[in-house]
């Protein structure tokens, strides 16, 4: 069997708001925004609801599709940009401890919207050289409380959730890789760090007490996305249908005998412009933001666990998960559901 996606899980936020609802307060319309997005509402985390709770929710379904103890997880790895704490401790600290999972390490990873592929890639190495081990791998998200609720031109694109699926290998150690028909290509363009940022963080330096030398404390700063929307979707278009396609070719597979894409959930337009791009039908690619809006790191995990739930996605379908953001970065791993 090898490396092996065992279960699925996700977790979206009972509360929802629909575009109508952002256009009593904003010069906006669900008219404007569902056509130049796709997205017709968001699930918006409510109180007492926050990263690591939707991590762990979606967290505990997975274990229970894949029929795993908290025991028997050896790694948990959350990919996030919005961690429960501003960086530490850790959201998989607070997940393994919600989750009681007495063996397990755990450290969030931030890639932006790329952070699963990234976090499953992580996990992939983990469970190679462990395989009694099993590795929560989760993409969880409260995009909604660093948005400025102002700007139409990116508070209408984000919503909150968690996806999260549970590692297994039962290969000796090192013998799974060797064998596997996967392959992840991870990468970056750090000249493009300006197009999406996150306000806060220790770049500035603190002002000095010009009588002693020593910082004195720093003034709050709100937490706030900023988006260069234009830059980021030549970039997503350009590089989802690059990377796609790279991964097929080195696999020795075409791109049409793809069964299934799973795509960051950005933007329809991004996914319609790949697909024609890749000369695939769209409906080879899933789609989901019109009602989860862009969940980032947990998008894919979100589509998967939905996919699987619908039974959509099936044993041996030849897949695609690919994924840009923030930094850049981005990644894509090509698999045959469910081995990595
Ligand atoms: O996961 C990574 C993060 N995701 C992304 O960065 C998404 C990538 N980018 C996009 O999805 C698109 O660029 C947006 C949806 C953000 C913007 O769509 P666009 O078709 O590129 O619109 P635009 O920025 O060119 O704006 C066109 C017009 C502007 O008005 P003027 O200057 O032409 O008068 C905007 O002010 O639309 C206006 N506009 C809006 N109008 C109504 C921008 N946002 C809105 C809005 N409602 N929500």
């Amino acid at each position: 069997m090898g490396i092996r996606i065992l279960g699925t899980g996700s977790y979206l936020p009972p509360k929802v708001v629909t575009n109508d609802d952002i256009a009593h307060s904003l010069d906006t319309s669900d008219e404007w925004i569902y056509s130049h997005t796709g997205i017709h509402s968001r699930h918006v985390a409510g109180d007492g609801e926050s990263t690591s709770s939707m991590a762990a929710e979606a967290a505990r379904k997975a274990m229970e599709a894949a029929g795993v103890q908290p025991e028997e997880i050896g790694l948990i790895v959350v990919a996030t940009s919005t961690p429960d704490y501003n960086p530490f401790p850790s959201t998989a600290c607070l997940v393994q401890g919600l989750l009681g999972c007495v063996n397990a390490g755990a450290f969030d990873l931030q890639a932006a919207c790329a952070g699963f592929v990234y976090a499953l890639e992580q996990a992939r190495g983990f469970v190679n050289f462990y395989p009694g081990k099993k590795a929560l791998v989760i993409g969880a998200e409260t995009l909604t409380r660093i948005l400025d609720w102002s700007d139409r031109s990116s508070c209408i694109l984000f919503g909150d959730g968690a996806g999260a699926v549970v590692l297994g290998n039962d290969e000796p150690p090192g013998v799974a890789s060797l064998k596997t028909k996967a392959h992840t290509l991870l990468g970056a363009d750090g000249n493009g760090s300006g197009f999406i940022q996150r306000t806060g963080g220790t770049r500035m330096a603190l002002p000095i007490n010009a009588d002693t030398g020593v910082p004195l404390k720093a003034a709050p700063v709100l937490p706030e996305l900023t988006l260069q929307g234009h830059d980021v979707f030549a970039f997503a278009v350009r590089t989802l249908s690059k990377v796609s396609r790279d991964l097929c070719e080195l696999l020795g597979t075409k791109p049409e005998e793809l069964d299934r894409v799973f795509a960051h959930q950005a933007n329809g337009r991004i996914i319609e412009a790949v697909a024609r791009r890749m000369k695939l039908p769209l409906e080879k690619f899933w789609l989901n933001l019109e009602t989860t809006a862009n969940t980032s790191a947990a998008s894919i995990p979100i589509s998967l666990d939905q996919a699987v739930r619908a039974g959509e996605l099936k044993d041996g379908m030849k897949i695609v998960m690919v994924g840009f953001g923030a930094g850049l970065t981005y990644a894509g791993t090509y698999c045959t559901w469910p081995n990595l």
